[in-house]
């Protein structure tokens, strides 16, 4: 069969690799893609919003399924556009994805159904935020409603910050009209574990665990970021929060988008934070996390597209999901300066030390061909990926590979997975 990836991080060449695994695909096409995903895929210039013409490639090339990999595209109904031509989507459709696309909307359904999250007031107007900040206690959370690149929010420490926040994305429109709504939201302290699930509309199967490094700089300093690393699985992530998250979070959530007429077929990322009263989501996403399946789909032993077709066609209580029993680490290098300002165009040395290796991956996220070479084009450039047998070994792994890789102004941050020496 013929395969269309959508996006072009390295979430996508995570998506792209699994793919190339399946002895039922053929041919991968990747609109956008990268200079990595090229090396598996056949790359399309067609950007990811350009729905139109995604639909048409889709079309004249009869490609089989498209897996729609960012949240832009999905909140902004792709998949009911490739539905109503006729072609098989994987994702949900634009009224499931609001679950990532509206804060406001998935914090009002976590609390219609008793789903724990964090207290939190919804405003449509900077004076009436500025107004409950007055009785608020702090540090505060503040969320922009929509879509803004994993940036829009912000914790605020003291009423100052927070009333500049609320101007800033309400007044301002720091980050376009994500702003036009305020989810000020109380501040949970404790460990983030990301956990990604596929759905079918009914049934839900969750995938091990992750954890992120969001900020840009070692011991969480700096600012954040899409992510700097993740390992898998995450040790914090016991059999006892398991339970729990079983019982009140993952079918509870499925439930509700199925009882609201908004039923959910695809990617539903959770973050979660494991707070003392028990674990909270902080948040939904409708797609794998960026660099979260770069540690989780290695680990994958299914066939994903096997997986991915039962949850379109609603039986994937038929799908026995597993994983390799070991664990990953990805250290991503990014461009010095990411995630404010920084230079592109950089020759990148080193990339074939990965080729023929089955425990080492480079995943691509900002490269492109310049000629022969491939460069730097982004903020996060590549997310050197490495498996062993537990943490610890899957971490000097990935280290040692970072080694592999120059360009200039390479970064990256040095404690990814530190938290493991807690356990
Ligand atoms: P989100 O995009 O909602 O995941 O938020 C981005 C990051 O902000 C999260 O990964 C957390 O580190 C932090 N965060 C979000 N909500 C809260 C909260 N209620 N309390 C503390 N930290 C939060
Ligand atoms: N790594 C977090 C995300 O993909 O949203």
């Amino acid at each position: 069969m013929k395969v269309l990836i959508v996006g072009s991080g390295g979430r996508e060449h995570a998506i792209a690799y699994s793919v190339a695994k399946s002895k039922r695909v053929d041919k991968i096409y990747c609109a956008p893609g990268n200079a990595g995903i090229g090396l598996i895929a056949e790359c399309v210039p067609i950007g990811a919003m350009e729905f139109d013409k995604i639909v048409s490639f889709a079309k004249e090339k009869e490609i089989d399924l498209t897996i729609v990999g960012m949240d832009d595209p999905l909140v902004g109904g792709l998949v009911d556009e490739l539905e109503a031509a006729g072609l098989k989507a994987f994702g949900p459709r634009k009224n499931a994805a609001i679950l990532e696309g509206s804060k406001a909307f998935s914090k009002d359904l976590m609390k219609k159904y008793n789903i724990p999250t964090a207290a939190y007031e919804t405003f449509d107007s900077a004076q009436k935020a500025l107004g409950y900040l007055e009785g608020a206690s702090f540090p505060i959370v503040l969320k922009a409603d929509g879509l803004a690149l994993g940036k829009g929010v912000l914790i605020c420490n003291d009423i100052k910050e927070a009333k500049d926040g609320v101007r800033a994305i309400m007044e301002d429109k720091q980050f376009g009209s994500a702003g036009n709504r305020l989810v000020v939201e109380e501040f949970l302290t404790g460990r983030e574990v990301s956990v990604l699930s596929y759905v079918d509309g009914r049934t839900i199967k969750t995938m091990t665990s992750a954890q992120d490094h969001k900020r840009a700089g070692d011991g969480d300093t700096g600012l954040n970021t899409g992510g700097m690393g993740t390992f898998s699985p995450s040790p914090f992530y016991t059999e006892e929060v398991d339970r729990f998250c079983r019982e009140h979070i993952y079918q509870a959530t499925v439930d509700a988008m199925a009882a609201e007429g908004r039923p959910f077929k695809g990617i539903i990322f959770f973050g979660l934070m494991l707070t003392e009263k028990g674990p909270r989501v902080l948040e939904y996403n409708a797609r794998f996390g960026d660099p979260e399946a770069q540690v989780v789909l290695p680990r994958m032993k299914n066939d994903i597209i096997e997986v991915m077709e039962a949850c379109i066609d609603g039986r994937l209580d038929t799908i026995d999901l597993q994983f390799e029993d070991n664990a990953a680490v990805c250290v991503v290098l990014a461009s010095e300066g990411y995630p404010v300002k920084y230079d592109k165009g950089f020759v990148i040395k080193g990339l074939e030390h990965f080729e023929g290796q089955d425990s080492y991956f480079c995943f691509h996220a900002g490269t492109r061909l310049s000629g022969e070479d491939i460069v730097t084009n982004g903020g996060r450039v590549l997310g050197v990926t490495a498996k062993g047998r537990d943490l610890k070994e899957a971490r000097e792994n990935a280290y040692k590979a970072t080694g592999w890789i120059t360009f200039d102004n390479k970064y990256m941050r040095n404690d990814i997975g530190k938290a493991i020496d807690e356990v």
